[in-house]
């Protein structure tokens, strides 16, 4: 059967729930051409929602056109401007000859290598020679406006895991670029989304940031207690089976209402249940889980240094003035100075998401996990 849970891929239809209010505000961003910057932790939902609220506006506008761009595994900005030119080419383009005719028209000076996929003769990619590429970076990033000007249509450019050009070689002098373009555009808007808070807040609200100021800014919160205890519920009925408040409440709160740890958990304890979910069974996919992910965190606690797994310890263990010299003592933290290196390189590890004051566990099992089975901390 089926399993009516999902994780690690998208939540779309029947599996994505909620973001009542954020679907209605990226909407209306979307038709009304107003760039939006979307940021929260890992595993939140953004890409979900994205796509989610991209498949309901090209529903209703014929004249939107939306490209998806994944930065996940781009390494440097020649193969950023090759996977724009690549997806736009492809989105605004109705038949196969076209896209040959569309290069030579608006790239003309870097005309590509246009090759087909052996397997599926409608994928197409743009091969460019990496030099001439960066020489001529402004006549990429303008095409999208190109075409979309003369084909008579808007444009959304959505951009996925975009912290990740923080790690090309010239970082800032690309954002200056990609600015200085972007916000001339009429015809094309762009949806830039990801994690690390942090970084994403330097480059979006410092003012001496080129993104500055460059449009609407989301943070994405979790999804709350009250709708994923009815979400899990309805999705057990689906299946003629079937969980009580009770049962339902106590997956969400185990995983502290982490959309993805939610619909695993839930997955796990569905599979668990022949009719009516039980107690047991909940706890014990708990365990399952927290034990599943053991390896995996324990390669991550190993490649900490022995300082970070002590702020880690002094977290979990609730301290709060972690600057404060009892505080740096008993956990041997070295010195007050130290507490912001600390933070920012766990931050920036997407261990921890800091919230102006607050500091949390990005992963909740592995919170569990470090509290259990590396730092045996009892439970109260
Ligand atoms: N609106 C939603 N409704 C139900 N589940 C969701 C929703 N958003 C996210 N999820 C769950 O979280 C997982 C991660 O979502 P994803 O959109 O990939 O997050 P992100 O892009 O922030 O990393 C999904 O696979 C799904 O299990
Ligand atoms: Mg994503």
């Amino acid at each position: 059967m089926k399993t009516p849970f999902i994780f690690g891929k998208l939540a779309l239809f029947s599996n994505f729930t909620d973001r009542e209010e954020e679907q209605k505000r990226l909407v209306s961003n979307f038709v009304s051409g107003v760039n939006t910057m979307l940021i929260s932790p890992r595993r939140w939902g953004k890409s979900s929602l994205v796509k989610k609220v991209a498949d309901v506006v090209q529903q209703d506008n014929k004249k939107i056109k939306i490209c998806f761009i994944d930065v996940f595994d781009v390494r440097s900005e020649e193969e950023f401007y090759q996977v724009i030119a690549n997806e736009v080419m492809r989105v605004t383009s109705s038949k196969l000859e076209e896209i040959g005719n569309m290069a030579q028209k608006y790239m003309g000076k870097i005309l590509p290598k246009i090759s087909f996929s052996p397997d599926n003769m409608q994928e197409v990619t743009l091969g460019f020679d990496w030099d001439e590429l960066k020489k001529q970076a402004s006549e990429i990033l303008d095409l999208p406006e190109k075409i979309a000007q003369e084909k008579g249509f808007e444009l959304i450019i959505c951009i996925d895991e975009f912290q990740n050009i923080a790690d090309f070689a010239e970082p800032l002098a690309l954002q200056k670029k990609l600015r200085s373009h972007w916000q001339k555009h009429q015809k094309v808007s762009y949806c830039l989304y990801g994690s690390k808070r942090h970084m994403m807040m330097d480059v979006f609200t410092s003012p001496s940031m080129p993104f500055y100021k460059f449009g609407d800014m989301m943070f994405l919160e979790k999804i709350a207690e009250e709708n994923w205890v009815a979400f899990i519920q309805k999705q057990f009925s689906q299946t003629k089976k079937k969980i009580n408040k009770k049962e339902s409440r106590l997956i969400a709160q185990l995983v502290e209402n982490h959309p993805y740890y939610v619909q695993q958990l839930a997955q796990l304890s569905w599979l668990r249940t022949k009719s009516t979910c039980k107690m047991s069974a909940v706890l014990e996919a708990y365990d399952t889980l927290v034990l599943q992910l053991s390896l995996l965190f324990h390669n991550i606690t190993d490649s900490l240094s022995n300082m970070q797994v002590n702020f880690l310890k002094a977290l979990i263990k609730g301290e709060s003035k972690l600057s404060s010299k009892v505080v740096l003592d008993k956990y041997n933290l070295g010195s007050s100075a130290n507490i912001s290196q600390l933070k920012k390189a766990l931050a920036n590890r997407e261990i921890i998401d800091i919230v102006g004051q607050e500091i949390n566990f990005t992963d909740p099992i592995y919170k569990e996990w470090l509290k259990r089975y590396y730092f045996k901390i009892k439970q109260d």
